[in-house]
């Protein structure tokens, strides 16, 4: 595996490899790499010629200065990983090398980023647009994964990549998971004993969640037990959950108004971790 840290290496990497007539699969992260990650290299492994996985933590997608200070930085450990996973290229650029000059595109993002994570988190998603469209630009990828776990995110990126001419395939990976059901997240480092044992109650209340639609409960009804239930639970302080269509992200009030299934998106302070999961409901529930 060959580390690139300039863009000018990327491209040529990249142009190296199209002239050969190589299909390209990227694997944007911002490191602190975990099964997660992996599930989309290897995706990207199985489906592509060469894979360049990125390790970039992305300051204009962090609103918080203290949760960019404190994000987990472990470049080693997370080439070693790549490195296992017979990755090509690891792009890990500096701050200057991505923005030698503030990014000063706004994306017309729509109504997709104005819910959920872009109205708690002002800024974010234009921040994820403007590095994953910087990336695009420069891998040229035939293929490139998110897992869906931020689900928002892709459907963020979706448009973000109509508005930028993207001609190559966006690819939504499933979301891995811990043995007790928490998904897994760069943030899980973050959680102290206590609200490493609490936290699997998230995915527990979207099971419940996904059984009470299966009975017959209403968006409504599903939206206030499964918030009710969580912030009975001691350490856990629910900021959303909303039951969304998958493309629009937008609530819907029954569940016909998702034909394909609705997803339950949710966010949660977790002893003080901002821990965010979803799942998906059934396409054909009863109202
Ligand atoms: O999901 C992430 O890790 C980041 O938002 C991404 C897509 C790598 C952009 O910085």
């Amino acid at each position: 595996m060959k580390i690139l840290r300039t863009v000018e290496q990327l491209r040529e990497a990249v142009a190296e490899a199209k002239a050969a007539g190589r299909s390209i699969g990227l694997v944007p992260t911002m490191g602190a790499l975990h099964d997660g990650h992996i599930s989309l290299v290897r995706k990207a492994r199985q489906q592509n010629d060469v894979v360049v996985t990125s390790i970039f933590v992305n300051p204009t997608q962090f609103n918080n200065p203290d949760d960019l200070r404190t994000y987990p930085r472990t470049e080693q450990a997370d080439c070693a990983l790549l490195e296992a996973e017979s990755v090509d290229f690891a792009f890990v650029p500096s701050v200057e090398e991505i923005y030698p000059e503030p990014d000063t595109r706004v994306f017309d993002l729509g109504s997709v980023a104005e819910v959920m994570e872009g109205a708690m988190r002002p800024g974010h998603f234009n921040g994820v647009a403007q590095i994953v469209s910087k990336l695009f630009d420069w891998a040229r990828p035939t293929r490139a994964y998110f897992g869906r776990k931020d689900i928002q995110q892709i459907a963020v990126i979706r448009r973000m990549a109509q508005i930028v001419g993207f001609d190559g395939t966006i690819v939504p990976c499933p979301i891995m998971r811990e043995a007790d059901g928490l998904a897994m997240s760069s943030r899980n480092t973050r959680l102290d004993a206590a609200a490493r044992a609490t936290a699997p109650a998230i995915y527990r209340a979207l099971c419940a969640a996904v059984d009470s639609c299966t009975a017959g409960a209403t968006p409504a009804q599903v939206k206030d037990t499964t918030v009710g239930a969580l912030n009975a639970i001691d350490g856990l302080d629910v900021e959303y959950f909303e039951i969304v269509h998958p493309d629009t992200m937008q609530p819907v009030a029954a569940w016909h108004e998702a034909p394909e299934g609705a997803i339950g998106c949710i966010t949660v302070f977790c002893g003080g971790v901002r821990l965010i999961d979803n799942i998906s409901f059934p396409a054909t529930p009863q109202s």
